[in-house]
């Protein structure tokens, strides 16, 4: 079957999945904290592409497709939503990135304020802690969900996205080098997509060398993801991707296109992806929804 169908149809079952699971555990928005969270459950339910739980479980079907295993890791998934909800909720906040368009639809605090918005990015973070430590909700042994949670705070904190976000927000408007533009998408971007994927190997049980390479293709993926939200953001237009185009020139923000072009730019995010394959090679048919969505990441268009 051509790939790009086959890909897409495994998208629209795990979106599913995510969605039925998002529902199930999210807080109903109800007295005496209603409003805060019916802010919560705007962003969160707002339609994003769900990249990041998909991720986290087709990196662990690659080591083990029990679908056991998959049913374990949903909560997992759910979490890794929540925290890149809320990190979209604060980015997009009138003192960070200042955006009034996010999945098509207004940003949070354009509906709820900017104290609203901001709380809620707080409870998502929070809450998305209270979900993966939960025994009950969770059928992973205690040892791989600490492992979990480790991985994934260190790659949402200071050494991770945040870091990330407060670099990339210090640098607006100046000429830095090329390195620089590195780390802020390897912190910004690319730690929470790594981190969803070195979630699901550890559920599913990875040996260390096999974590060690899905951390390599996570790496280079999640590098390749940001490559293109920049192309994206200078070649695709705010009704396609659901957000304000040509918002990175009009902020001053350094990006791939503005160090190397277009053409250089494509590339760039191509050579990522090709990588991140690479980093695969000794994973059977099983790690093929990872290679697929390393395509999908380069050719998709919002
Ligand atoms: C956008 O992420 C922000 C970045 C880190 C580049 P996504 O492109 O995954 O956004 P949604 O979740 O689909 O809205
Ligand atoms: C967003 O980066 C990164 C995080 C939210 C952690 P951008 O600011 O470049 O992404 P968009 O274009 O607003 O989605
Ligand atoms: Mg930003
Ligand atoms: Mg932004």
């Amino acid at each position: 079957m051509d790939q790009t169908v086959e890909i897409k149809r495994y998208l629209k079952n795990k979106r599913q999945l995510v969605e039925k699971a998002l529902q199930k555990h999210m807080l109903p928005a109800s007295d005496p904290f209603k409003k805060h969270i019916e802010a919560m459950r705007y962003s969160l339910f707002a339609g994003g592409k769900r990249i990041r739980p998909i991720l986290c479980l087709a990196a662990a079907a690659a080591v083990d497709d029990d679908p056991e295993i998959e049913s374990a890791l949903l909560p997992t998934a759910c979490a890794l939503e929540c925290i890149h909800t809320y990190s979209l909720i604060h980015d997009d906040l009138p003192t960070m990135d200042n955006d009034a368009l996010r999945r098509g639809k207004p940003t949070n605090h354009t509906l709820f304020g900017e104290a609203g918005a901001l709380l809620a990015g707080d409870s998502l973070l929070t809450w998305a802690f209270d979900l993966l430590s939960q025994a009950e909700i969770t059928s992973l042994s205690t040892e791989k969900r600490i492992a979990i949670i480790n991985v994934i705070a260190q790659a949402a904190g200071p050494l991770g996205m945040v870091g990330g976000q407060s670099m990339d927000i210090a640098n607006e408007n100046k000429q830095f080098p090329f390195e620089t533009l590195q780390t802020i998408h390897k912190n910004k971007t690319g730690a929470l997509i790594t981190s969803s994927i070195q979630a699901g190997a550890i559920g599913s049980g990875g040996s260390t060398n096999t974590i060690e390479k899905l951390v390599i293709y996570g790496n280079k993926i999640g590098l390749s993801f940001q490559i293109v939200d920049d192309l994206l953001n200078v070649t695709a237009t705010t009704e396609q991707l659901g957000k304000a185009a040509g918002s990175d020139s009009n902020r001053g923000k350094a990006t791939y296109p503005s160090f190397f072009g277009i053409e250089e730019t494509r590339r760039q995010a191509l050579h990522a992806v090709e990588a991140a394959k690479t980093a695969l090679e000794s994973f059977d048919y099983r790690a093929d929804p990872l290679r697929a969505l390393a395509d999908y990441i380069y050719t998709r268009s919002n």
